[in-house]
């Protein structure tokens, strides 16, 4: 097992228990992320997206298996050390908003980075940097009532961001918003990962968002079907046909 990637798992497999009935969500996954790659981890809802990313992320323990990230075995550290990590070194975008109503955009953005340790004249620069970044950089002083779906979601991207973490993650960063404001969040997602070297993991059921994505990732049955990297020229011609649908990535193997 490589740990020169950026994000790594080996043989990760998890079943949720209800009464005595066990379900395995994730079945002997493996992958390997780079820097600079904004990966689309495709897959209809229950086939263990969110799962897979709270592993991924030091959310949740896997039953079994590894996960290398930034040269660290996750699951060997200690909670604090986890803890650690995943402050320093992790961003996440949930699903739905979760914003303060009271809150402005930019103190929304700042909020987390007083928990990093930084003052508040710094995380507000900071903030501010990070809402520019999501084409936010007029609208710093809305609170969620006064914004649109999609800005809301770009100040969530933004406070995920202003961490400046080398592992970001999205859990269907777009479910809430229509295409064109799905395609300004991915199209956001993929600035962040060439311009600061994250790694971005995103999942969705959404197939649209495919051709924002350097790397498509499809999951079944907790496993990967297909994992296409998708050049550069690739993704402009799918950009340019308007075509992201899911048959112009066609699985290569079966993992
Ligand atoms: N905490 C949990 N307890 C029991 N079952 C769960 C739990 N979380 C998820 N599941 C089940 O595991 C499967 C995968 O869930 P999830 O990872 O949320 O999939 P996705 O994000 O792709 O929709 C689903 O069938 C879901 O009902
Ligand atoms: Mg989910």
């Amino acid at each position: 097992m490589a740990t020169t990637h950026a994000l790594a798992a080996d043989d990760i497999a998890k079943a949720y228990t209800t009464g005595k009935i066990g379900t395995s969500v994730l079945d002997g996954l493996s992958i390997a992320l780079e820097e600079r790659e904004l990966a689309l981890v495709l897959g209809p809802s229950g086939s263990g997206k969110s799962t897979l990313l709270a592993i991924l992320s030091g959310l949740l323990r896997p039953d079994r298996g590894r996960v290398f990230a930034l040269g660290e075995e996750l699951w060997q550290l200690s909670r604090t050390e986890l803890e650690r990590f995943r402050l320093q070194h992790t961003g996440f975008v949930f699903q739905g908003f979760n914003l303060f109503p009271a809150l402005t955009a930019v103190e929304q953005v700042m909020l987390p980075l007083g928990y990093l340790g930084l003052d508040k004249r710094s995380a507000r620069n900071r903030a501010l940097a990070a809402l520019e970044e999501v084409g936010l950089g007029s609208r710093v002083h809305l609170r969620p009532l006064e914004m649109s779906g999609g800005e809301k979601q770009r100040v969530a991207i933004a406070r995920a961001l202003a961490k400046k973490p080398q592992l970001l993650f999205a859990d269907e960063p777009t479910s809430a918003l229509d295409s064109v404001n799905g395609k300004i969040v991915i199209d956001s997602l993929h600035r962040i990962a060439r311009t600061f070297g994250t790694t971005v993991v995103c999942v969705s059921h959404d197939h649209r968002l495919a051709a924002g994505a350097d790397r498509i990732i499809t999951i079944q049955d907790g496993l990967i079907l297909s994992d296409i990297v998708q050049s550069e020229s690739a993704r402009s011609d799918r950009l340019r046909n308007g075509s992201a649908s899911a048959d112009a990535a066609q699985p290569e193997s079966a993992a």
